[in-house]
């Protein structure tokens, strides 16, 4: 559905993008991940031509999107900026009507379709009048989603979802978010540094670093595959823990038999390991 081919692009002559490529499946997740100012945010923005590229070409459904209107592209790709990007000065709602009074929905419309995703996100609708500054970092979250959400575009780009978030709060959201009927049929690029969230999230990940990519493929293929040094070296020190997920013993993962024995307690420790 999304084919990405040499992509780059040049900050004060310097290159932020390096002839990036990878093609996502209808309704995959592909992730890419990477340390901060390794490009992500600027390979993301290239894809809904926030930003345009100095090389290389971007495909949605076979049709480069340098030819097309940048206004009706983004009508079918929902955007969750990095730090949720809500405006300020509208309220929840007036930030989630903003694509449908572009798209000249009627107020019923549009009130019907966001006390919708309130529900879904499981916010109360009461929050619907406050201003941004008046929620918590996760509710914010919440509703940048919902406001990408609202009308159901086929491709969805999120930045950082659930970055500011603490560890806890961060895990039970991406769980929640990953439930979500709205989010099924999806085809998703997110974009994170964290691993554990790529490897729990990407159908596959493409791992990028000083603007390139370092590896593309199945987070099995990165974890027990890797191509170079800098690969296994990224991953190392979530090795342990992402192998117990992965690897299969006659059809269960390692996680899985460990939960089955109840051995809670080494999870525990597994993840305070992981720090
Ligand atoms: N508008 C801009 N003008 C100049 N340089 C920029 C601009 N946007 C990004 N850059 C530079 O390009 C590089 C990649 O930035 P980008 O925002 O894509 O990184 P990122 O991987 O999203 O990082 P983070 O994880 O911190 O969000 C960085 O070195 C950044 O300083
Ligand atoms: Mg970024």
């Amino acid at each position: 559905m999304i084919k990405v081919e040499n992509l780059s692009k040049k900050f004060d002559g310097k290159l932020a993008v390096d002839q990036i490529s990878f093609e996502v499946g209808v309704g995959e997740t592909m992730v890419l991940l990477g340390t901060s100012g390794c490009g992500k945010t600027t390979t993301l923005r290239m894809i809904n031509r926030l930003i345009e590229p100095d090389g290389g070409s971007v495909y949605i459904d076979q049709e480069n999107v340098g030819g097309q209107q940048p206004e009706l592209l983004r009508r079918r790709i929902g955007y969750v900026l990095q730090n949720h990007g809500l405006f300020p000065h509208y309220t929840v709602l007036e930030n989630m009507s903003v694509v449908p009074k572009l798209l000249e929905w009627d107020k019923e419309k549009i009130r019907n379709r966001s006390m919708e995703l309130l529900d879904k996100l499981k916010l109360d609708s009461t929050l619907g009048k406050q201003y941004p500054s008046a929620l918590s970092g996760g509710q914010q979250q919440r509703v940048g989603l919902a406001r990408a959400l609202m009308a159901d575009p086929p491709i969805l780009l999120m930045d950082e979802p659930f970055g500011a978030l603490d560890n806890i709060t961060r895990a039970d959201i991406r769980r929640e978010f990953t439930e979500l009927d709205e989010l099924a049929k999806k085809t998703i690029i997110l974009v994170t540094h964290d691993i554990q969230e790529a490897f729990e999230m990407g159908d596959k990940i493409c791992l990028m670093d000083k603007g390139k990519v370092m590896q593309y493929g199945t987070p099995e293929e990165l974890l027990f595959k890797p191509q170079s040094a800098f690969v296994a070296s990224f991953l190392k020190e979530h090795k342990l823990l992402l192998e117990l997920k992965f690897l299969k013993m006659g059809g269960h993962t390692a996680w899985e038999l460990l939960e089955q024995l109840e051995l809670g307690k080494l999870k525990e420790i597994l993840f305070t390991l992981e720090g």
